[in-house]
This record gives C-alpha cells, sequence and structure tokens, in this order.
C-alpha cells in the first residue's frame, strides 16, 4: 500500500427526510468516528467530512404531507440530526448540507464540465405528465395497481406489497399522486452520464483494490460491472434541488438527480470547511493531492455510488487535465446493518430507536462502547437493549469504571492524592501487558476497520488492570510493605492514564473525565487536536512520583437498572405486537371479498390449464421468472412473480391455471401473454394453483 500523508474521511450523507437512529450510527458515523480519533492518537493529519442529503423526492413528499415546504423538512432535521452526532461526540470537522450555496455551485460546475466534455447524453422520453398540476410526476408520484401481484397501492418506482422493482408506465391505472387524475404521457428531455463509457477504466481500478477492498465491496462492485454498465439517467423534473445550469429551453424546470448532486457533497463540505479555516485552497490538499488518502464510510446499500459512480464522475472531470485532478477513493468500509432486538431498523414501520431520542436517557460512551462491541462488520449484527445494560455494568461499569476508581480513591486516602513511587521500564513492563504488541494489535485493528477488536483489545487491558490491584491487595501490604503498596498504585495509577489513551476512541468523554481526574488540565482531546501523537506514549510510564491527582473522584458510569430498561422493553413488545397486528390486518382485509360481479363477467375470463415447457430468470427483476407456456397446441410467454418462491427448474413441467385471455404487457421489456394464478400463504410465500387430472391441458376451468 502506497504511503499517504493524511487521511480525509467521509461519512454517508443521511436524509434530512427523518432523524438517525442506532442503524446508522452503528454502520457509519460511529466507526468513522471511531478511525478518525485513533489517526488523531496517533498523530496523523485527518480531516471528518459529512453533512445532510437534502434534496430529492422523499423529502418534497414528506413536505406534502406535512403542508409545509421542502425547505422547512430539512432544515428540521439537518438540525436534530446534526444535535444528536454532536452530543454522541462524532467528531465531524464539517457537517454540512448539500442545500447551502457553495454545494450547489460544485455540483454545477462538475456538471458543467462534464457537459462541456460532451460525456452526458440526451434522450428523449416519455414521461407521465400532470396537467391538472402542470407538472412532469417523477416515479415516486404515479400511483396505481402492481403488474405483477395486483395490489391497488404500489407506487411507480416500487410494488411496496411484492417489493417488484417497477417503472410508472408498468402500472395498470395509474394515476399522479397530487391531483389523482389520470396523467399523460409526454415527451421530456433528460442527461444521462454513461457510465458504459468508463466501464474499463472502473474494472481497472476496482482490481486494484482486490486486496485491500471488504469482500462484500467487491462482490456488490462485481456484480454491476458484470452485468455491464449502462446510462444512467442524471437529472429530473421536480422543483426542489439543483438547478440544471443550462441556458436552453429544455434544461428549464429540471434539477440534477439527487445521487449526482449528493456524492459530490463531500467535496463542496470540504470547500465550505476550508473557508472557515481562511484559506479558500486548503480542501485542494484534502481531494487533489496524491498523498491523500481518501477513506468513505457508508452502509452496505450504498456501495456503488461510491465504488463507481463517484468515480467514474471523477474521472469524467479528471478527463484532459494534468493539474486540478481528483483522488479516486482508496477505500470504502462499507458496513452490514445492525439489527435491534432480532428485526430491522424500520424507519417507515417506526421500528427504531433513534439517536437523539436514546441520547436523552443514557450517556453517549456507554452506547458508543455498546455499538462499537456489535460492529456489523461482516455480517448483521444485532443491538438488544439486555447487551446494552450487560455491557455497560458488567465492563464499563465493573470493569473499567471501578477499577479507575480503586486506583484514585486508594490513592487520595493512602498517599495525599499523589503519585507515591517512580515507576520503572521495568516494573511497567512487568505487569502482564505486552506493551510493543498491545500497540501494534490495536493499530491493525483500527487501521483493518475491526472495529470491535479494537474495543476487545482495549477492554482486556482493563481486565488485566483490575486483576493486577486485585491480586496486589494494597489496602493489606499497606500495612505489612507500604513500599509495595505505593509501588502498586503508582503503577495502577499509571494504568489508568493508559486505559484514558487506549479508550480515548471509543469513549472520548470518560478519557477526558479520567484524564481531569489524574490531575491534567484540558482532557485527550484537547491534546490529540493540537496533533500530539500520544499513542506512543504508552510505552512507558507517564506519571512521574509526586504527580498530583485533582483530588476529585468521579463515578464514571452509572450501573443500568432493570427498572430503566422494561419500559424500553415493553415498547418493543408493543412495536413487535402492531408490526404482527399488521401482518394479520393484511391477511383479513383480504377476507372481505370484492363487490360482487355478474356471471357473465366471470364468463368473460379465460382461464385454461396449461403447461410449464420452459424457465428462466429475469435479469434485474429478482421477483420474476419468465416462463413458456403450453396451452393445447399453442405456446406463449407468461412473466410470474414467483422467482423467490420457485426455482426456474421447479416449474418447468408444472401444470398452473392460465388467465389467457388478458391483454398482454410488457414488463422490464419482456411480453407477458397472460398470467398464472397462485396463492399467498404465511409469510408472503406464493403457492402456484396446479390443477390435477388427466389431460387437462388447454381445457377451460367451469
Ligand atoms: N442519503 C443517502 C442515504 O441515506 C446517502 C447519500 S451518500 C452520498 O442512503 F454519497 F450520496 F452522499
Ligand atoms: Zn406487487
Amino acid at each position: 500500500m502506497a504511503q499517504f500523508k493524511r487521511t480525509l474521511v467521509t461519512t454517508a450523507l443521511p436524509y434530512a427526510n427523518g432523524p438517525v437512529h442506532l442503524g446508522h450510527l452503528a454502520g457509519v458515523y460511529l466507526p468513522a468516528d471511531l478511525y478518525v480519533r485513533h489517526k488523531r492518537l496517533k498523530g496523523e493529519e485527518v480531516l471528518h467530512i459529512g453533512g445532510s442529503d437534502e434534496h430529492g423526492v422523499p423529502i418534497t413528499i414528506t413536505a406534502e404531507k406535512e403542508g409545509v415546504t421542502p425547505a422547512d423538512v430539512v432544515e428540521r432535521y439537518h438540525r436534530m440530526n446534526l444535535e444528536a452526532f454532536t452530543r454522541c461526540g462524532i467528531s465531524f470537522d464539517c457537517y454540512g448540507r448539500t442545500s447551502s450555496e457553495r454545494h450547489h455551485e460544485t455540483a454545477q460546475e462538475f456538471f458543467v464540465e462534464l457537459e462541456r466534455k460532451g460525456i452526458f447524453t440526451r434522450r428523449t422520453e416519455k414521461q407521465f405528465y400532470d396537467a391538472a398540476s402542470g407538472r412532469f410526476l417523477s416515479d415516486r408520484y404515479v400511483v396505481g395497481t402492481c403488474p405483477i401481484c395486483g395490489s391497488p397501492e404500489a407506487s411507480g418506482d416500487q410494488c411496496e406489497q411484492c417489493g417488484t422493482h417497477l417503472s410508472p408506465t408498468e402500472l395498470i391505472e395509474p394515476k399522479s399522486k397530487l391531483s389523482m387524475a389520470t396523467p399523460e404521457l409526454r415527451d421530456t428531455l433528460h442527461w444521462y452520464f454513461p457510465l458504459g463509457r468508463f466501464q474499463e477504466a472502473l474494472e481497472a481500478f476496482v482490481s486494484s483494490h482486490e486486496d485491500d477492498w471488504r469482500p462484500n465491496v467487491l462482490n456488490y462492485t462485481r456484480t454491476w460491472l458484470n452485468a455491464g454498465l449502462n446510462d444512467r439517467a442524471i437529472t429530473r423534473d421536480l422543483g426542489w434541488g439543483i438547478r440544471v445550469p443550462l441556458d436552453e429551453a429544455e434544461a428549464a424546470g429540471k434539477v440534477l438527480y439527487v445521487w449526482f448532486d449528493a456524492v459530490l457533497g463531500y467535496i463542496s463540505f470540504t470547500r465550505e470547511w476550508a473557508e472557515r479555516e481562511g484559506d479558500r485552497e486548503l480542501w485542494r490538499h484534502w481531494w487533489q493531492d496524491p498523498e491523500t488518502r481518501l477513506v468513505q464510510f457508508i452502509g452496505k446499500d450504498n456501495v456503488v455510488f461510491h465504488t463507481l459512480m463517484l468515480p467514474a464522475i471523477l474521472m469524467g472531470w479528471n478527463e484532459g487535465r494534468s493539474e486540478g485532478r481528483y483522488n479516486l477513493v482508496d477505500n470504502v468500509p462499507a458496513s452490514e446493518f445492525m439489527n435491534f432486538e432480532g428485526r430491522k431498523f424500520s424507519k417507515s414501520r417506526n421500528y427504531a430507536v433513534y439517536l437523539g431520542e436514546f441520547l436523552q436517557k443514557f450517556p453517549a460512551d456507554t452506547l458508543r462502547y455498546s455499538i462499537a462491541m456489535n460492529y456489523p462488520e461482516n455480517k448483521d449484527s444485532d443491538f438488544s437493549w439486555t447487551d446494552f445494560q450487560n455491557r455497560t455494568n458488567g465492563e464499563l461499569a465493573d470493569t473499567l469504571g471501578n477499577f479507575i476508581k480503586r486506583s484514585v480513591d486508594f490513592t487520595n486516602s493512602r498517599f495525599e492524592g499523589q503519585v507515591p513511587h517512580q515507576c520503572t521500564i521495568e516494573e511497567w513492563e512487568g505487569i502482564g501487558v505486552d506493551w510493543y504488541a498491545l500497540q501494534s494489535q490495536l493499530d491493525s485493528a483500527y487501521e483493518g476497520f475491526h472495529f470491535r477488536e479494537a474495543a476487545t483489545i482495549s477492554m482486556d487491558v482493563a481486565r488485566a488492570a483490575n486483576r493486577f490491584l486485585t491480586a496486589a491487595e494494597p489496602w493489606k501490604a499497606i500495612k505489612s510493605d507500604p513500599d509495595a503498596a505505593a509501588r502498586t498504585m503508582a503503577l495502577s495509577l499509571n494504568l489508568c492514564h493508559a486505559l484514558s489513551i487506549l479508550f480515548y476512541p471509543v469513549i472520548p468523554e470518560t478519557c477526558d473525565r479520567i484524564h481531569r481526574m489524574l490531575g491534567f488540565k484540558g482532557g485527550v482531546d484537547g491534546l490529540v487536536r493540537k496533533g500530539e501523537p500520544i499513542l506512543g506514549t504508552l510505552l512507558e510510564p507517564a506519571l512521574s512520583k509526586g504527580h498530583p491527582l485533582s483530588g476529585e473522584s468521579e463515578i464514571l458510569f452509572t450501573k443500568i437498572e432493570d427498572k430503566e430498561i422494561e419500559p424500553e422493553l415493553r415498547k418493543i413488545e408493543a412495536l413487535v405486537r402492531e408490526a404482527e397486528a399488521r401482518e394479520a390486518g393484511a391477511t383479513e382485509q383480504k377476507m372481505q371479498f370484492k363487490p360482487t360481479i355478474e356471471f357473465d363477467d366471470f364468463q368473460k375470463v379465460d382461464l385454461r390449464a396449461a403447461t410449464v415447457t420452459a424457465a428462466e430468470k429475469v435479469k434485474k427483476a429478482s421477483k420474476l421468472l419468465k416462463l413458456q407456456v403450453q396451452v393445447g397446441s399453442s405456446t406463449r410467454q407468461v412473466l410470474a412473480g414467483v422467482a423467490e418462491h420457485y426455482a426456474p427448474e421447479e416449474m418447468v413441467g408444472r401444470n398452473v391455471l392460465l388467465v389467457a385471455n388478458l391483454a398482454p404487457r410488457t414488463i422490464r421489456g419482456e411480453v407477458s401473454e397472460g398470467m398464472l394464478l397462485a396463492v399467498e400463504g404465511e409469510g408472503g410465500r406464493l403457492y402456484m394453483v396446479e390443477p390435477q387430472g388427466e389431460k387437462i391441458n388447454g381445457q377451460s376451468v367451469q
């Protein structure tokens, strides 16, 4: 790996469309903060850039629902999230917002540059237009019936019921969400970013990181590369966002697609940071000096935007330039997800613990520690209240907190609050901690993004410290061998000091308190912010004989009692019950029969027994199978949304019931001539309706 002089760390910009929850903290913000703080301990130059993603359709939908402006929505959540992060000790150097002037300017600058180089393509396409509201409708503004499962509440991008990704024109009876009027198709021009133009360059780029990127990151990225990269629309007809910076009439009323602008936020926020530092050009160090390393923390759902899209945009910018070239990302430690009490966090179901809310009840450091210990590094992890309680009580309070307090209290009462002995290196090394090995293990844990391991290594030192103090029994020795007691206490106090440094990335506020109890002005944070490489000081005892403690002794962690988490557990039970009731309600609803129809109406439906003769999966439609179905002497193609329930080979040879006279439809560019009947069982599992009998193929149902 190349040597780097400094590291730029970025964290995915959360949508300012709701409060961040513990899942976000665990996957992105805490790991980034641990990484950044560890680098600060080493005295390295590091910058942490984050901020709010304030554009996009979900935000305009929230605004319309609430009868406020999109600006109101993002203002509220930007503040709320920044405050929660601050309370949690996430140490951003800049927390920007994509609605800022500087960001608009930066994103437009990129658009203009790529347009000037002729990189974009343009396409006129048909899009739904709501004449009543005088607006083109983006996908989520069109609602209608799902062509796959028949749910009447599908949205133009996806059907919530069956999970199929849709395009608005695939909906049956599409309606505008704005006016509920039937929209009409009109021509509209859009700009496309030709990702495929960068296919080779991206492949080479990704291959160069084969050894240092996580397997999940490589997998997601390779899946895209292997499928072949397509053009991506980067403009939208929408009133909220960054104006397409062209004078042409066709660009009027169009904004940049939120993802195109958001990934550039990292750059604009670094610019804003530089301006605030009083040196407008300072940002270039961080983005354009090849000796700067770029590390982007994200969740697994954002991988390709960081491994393919942003790199391709930057490659486009860099083309033909010898100066002002941007660095490409060096690593993308994408996390898996952290679940909560065994279930996925879900904002739409309100199944979540929000960060701000949590911190009103419990201290940030207890949360940071528990979450670090549950970091979803290579598989989904789980956060539970009981685990949180056990770690806080057993590890933070009983192990770390108790050791510090015993050391400080005994020194205060028996040694006049001063370090009573000058420890030698030999004594320091004789404690039972291999300081050299520890330091390098800790460093590889942090540098390798193994945050659970890093926190565990630190807690192991606290355990060793406890063992040391308990075995030495200074409270007995003080009578029989006061020198030995003095030696024990001097070593213990030095261990307290070492722990305040070791634990600094994980529980920074507590470490500052320990540092102050040990008689230092300003905390560890004050030191590292000045760029002092203090991790190396662990190799020697840092406190000399006579060093005065502050005289204060604090309880660092209060234990969490059962009665404090009981209401939380009850809340979850209620949420789970609600979710289950909703699921049950959904089945019940189906028992409300549709309105009565005449026999003649039923007769219009031509239901036939048919046989599946071939089946295959459909690209980019994980729910769909493309089937060839034989009905009597004819064969036809039918798409069925059962790919998650039947493997293609399981379908071949099956007798099925076909709606044979349904008007053909095109789904995912494939024609479907008819529909197969299936029933839904438990957990959404689909079962084909399979007529049985001799020589029934082609016969109608009667
Ligand atoms: N707002 C997106 C999300 O929450 C993440 C954007 S990351 C950025 O999923 F790179 F685009 F900034
Ligand atoms: Zn559906």
